[in-house]
């Protein structure tokens, strides 16, 4: 491990003694697995004194960065979790939720259009395509939260100079199941590379880069959500995404075409199948 780390500014934190008398045995079971495949690594390798002190120190400096440990676990884990929990035969693939998610973006009006700069960096697209139930009907007024980086990889509330819910918002299909916005073509960019999880990147050799993609949480009272982000073909990184996450069900093929006033820009379609609530 070339991996080096210095040890953080800590200050004890104040504990209260635990309650031993009500052991819990799923987290038993799990954190006795989770310790013998982590001793089976340490024997598997040989892990020195050195490796497992620079490994405590990274750990520590990780917990003292802001969202740090969240990033990191959703780099490594987040997409097996989710797979695990929300991946269903007859509906769209799901795809992980990522540590850049707000509540409470504003509910558009028809025609959509993602809140957006009159300069915002990125190619115009029109996004459009159908929700429908597994079955094929059209699911009406399913609610879609979209959020997405701009062309030059940003996100708002995550880049002080974007202003609030840029690039984020509600809307909400039509009779048909149909929906349609306008808005600008994501590019990849590389997850926050600063603390910790960027330090062992670094150290792995990884880029650190996401594909572009646009991220959907979708919600009818009939039908079971899903959260999900769709990439498009032609991306460099879809190949080498540091999450792992891009799975080839979920890539349009972006065109070059028109908007609604006559304007150029991108198209593509994408049609949601929601399988019915359980
Ligand atoms: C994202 O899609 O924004 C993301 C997902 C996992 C880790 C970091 C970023
Ligand atoms: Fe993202």
């Amino acid at each position: 491990m070339t991996l080096t780390a210095t040890a953080p500014e800590t200050t004890a934190p104040e504990t209260t003694a635990p309650d031993t008398t009500a052991p819990n045995a799923r987290l038993n079971a799990i954190v006795d697995d989770v310790q013998a495949a982590l001793i089976e690594v340490i024997r598997k390798h040989r892990v020195t004194d050195e490796e497992y002190r620079a490994a405590t120190l990274w750990l520590m400096n990780a917990g003292t960065q802001h969202l740090e440990i969240p990033m990191m676990l959703d780099v490594f884990l987040a997409q097996a979790v989710d797979d695990l929990n929300h991946q269903v035969s007859d509906g769209t693939d799901c795809n992980v939720e990522g540590p850049v998610y707000v509540a409470g973006a504003p509910e558009l009006t028809a025609p959509y259009a993602l809140p957006q700069r009159a300069d915002e960096p990125g190619t115009p697209l029109v996004f459009s395509g159908t929700v429908r139930s597994a079955d094929g009907s059209p699911l009406a007024d399913t609610l879609l939260d979209i959020w997405q980086a701009n062309g030059a990889g940003e996100y708002s509330h995550f880049n002080p100079d974007l202003p609030e819910f840029n690039l984020r918002g509600k809307l909400r299909t039509d009779r048909e199941g149909r929906f349609e916005f306008a808005t600008v073509m994501p590019s990849e960019y590389p997850i926050p590379l600063g603390g910790s999880t960027g330090q062992l990147l670094a150290s792995l050799g990884r880029t650190g880069v996401r594909p572009g993609h646009i991220h959907f949480k979708l919600s009818h009272p009939d039908a079971q959500p899903l959260t999900t982000q769709i990439y498009f073909d032609g991306d460099p990184y879809l190949g080498n995404d540091v999450v792992g996450a891009c799975k080839p069900s979920l890539v349009v093929s972006p065109v070059a075409g028109v908007d609604a006033a006559g304007r150029p820009a991108v198209t593509c379609t994408f049609d949601f199948v929601l399988p019915a609530a359980g």
